[in-house]
């Protein structure tokens, strides 16, 4: 069965991605930021192949991430599901010196596709919330904070890395899914779905033969493609963002 990679299984739409598609047969390496985080991964998945460990909000964590899921490659699939809210109440920097929300959700998935080979498909769990982004290519603290906003940007940004994947690999199937607004620690109690109802679409684009599911380069909800953010289209905007990220991990995209 296809193997696959999914980030930030510990809990919420990871966990349950992961948990579906070990149900449907699939090999499943899950992901935590620990050797904690990774027992409570596989243990929310039984069945899962293995799981894989390192925080996000490290560069050279996440380079031991990628040695890691390596070691239990090659995948067919890549679901880049790890994220931080917008709940942040004010500028973290990381270790690396940057800020650390734009790090994890826009950093880490650079950093672990330049280093894993490409995949088949990739799933990129995006946001609606993309839609208010900033292109910027500011990766360190912003001030004045705003973690909806600084959360609206990172989702634009790994959107548009998504898109120039999809550019560069137009023989793959590389996509951005907004899962719809979640009952998850980040999504919060009063949330419209209830967790497999999230997980829905980003399974589906993950295991399905329909013609959408062969595309790449799409913003997809509810098993339909929308219209992604105009920055996602734009190649010149999309180099500025690549080039930042090389220069932030020392790694260029394949
Ligand atoms: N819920 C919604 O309504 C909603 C709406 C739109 C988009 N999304 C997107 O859906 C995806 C999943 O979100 P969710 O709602 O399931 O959120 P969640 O319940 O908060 O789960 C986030 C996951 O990311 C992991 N993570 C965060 N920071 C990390 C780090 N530094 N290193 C390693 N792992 C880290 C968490 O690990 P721990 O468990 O160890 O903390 C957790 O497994 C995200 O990309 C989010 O932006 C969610």
């Amino acid at each position: 069965m296809p193997r696959v990679l999914v980030t930030g299984a510990a809990q919420g739409l990871g966990a349950e991605i992961s948990r579906e598609l070990v149900a449907l047969g699939y090999e499943v390496v899950v992901h935590g930021r620990d050797a904690a985080r990774a027992e409570v991964a596989l243990a929310a998945a039984p069945g899962a192949l293995a799981a894989v460990t390192g925080r996000l909000d490290s560069l050279a964590s996440t380079r031991l991430l990628a040695e890691d899921a390596k070691g239990r490659g090659p995948y067919d699939v890549v679901v880049h599901n790890a994220a931080l809210g917008p709940e942040q109440d004010r500028p973290i920097a990381t270790e690396d010196g940057l800020e650390r929300m734009l790090q994890v959700n826009v950093v880490a998935p650079y950093l672990l596709s330049a280093l894993l080979p490409v995949p088949r498909r990739i799933v990129v769990i995006g946001s609606d919330a993309a839609a208010g982004g900033r292109p910027t290519v500011d990766l360190e603290p912003p001030r004045p904070w705003d973690g909806n906003r600084v959360y609206a940007d990172s989702k634009l940004l790994v959107t548009m890395l998504a898109f120039e994947l999809a550019a560069r690999h137009t023989d793959r199937q590389i996509n951005v899914v907004h899962p719809g607004w979640v009952r998850t620690r980040m999504g919060g109690p009063l949330a419209a779905l209830p967790v497999q109802d999230g997980a829905d679409t980003p399974v589906w684009m993950v295991t399905s033969d329909e013609a959408i599911a062969r595309r790449g380069g799409q913003y997809v909800h509810r098993r339909r493609a929308e219209p992604a953010p105009p920055a996602a289209h734009d190649a010149a905007l999309r180099a500025a963002l690549v080039e930042r990220l090389a220069a932030v991990t020392g790694e260029h995209l394949h």
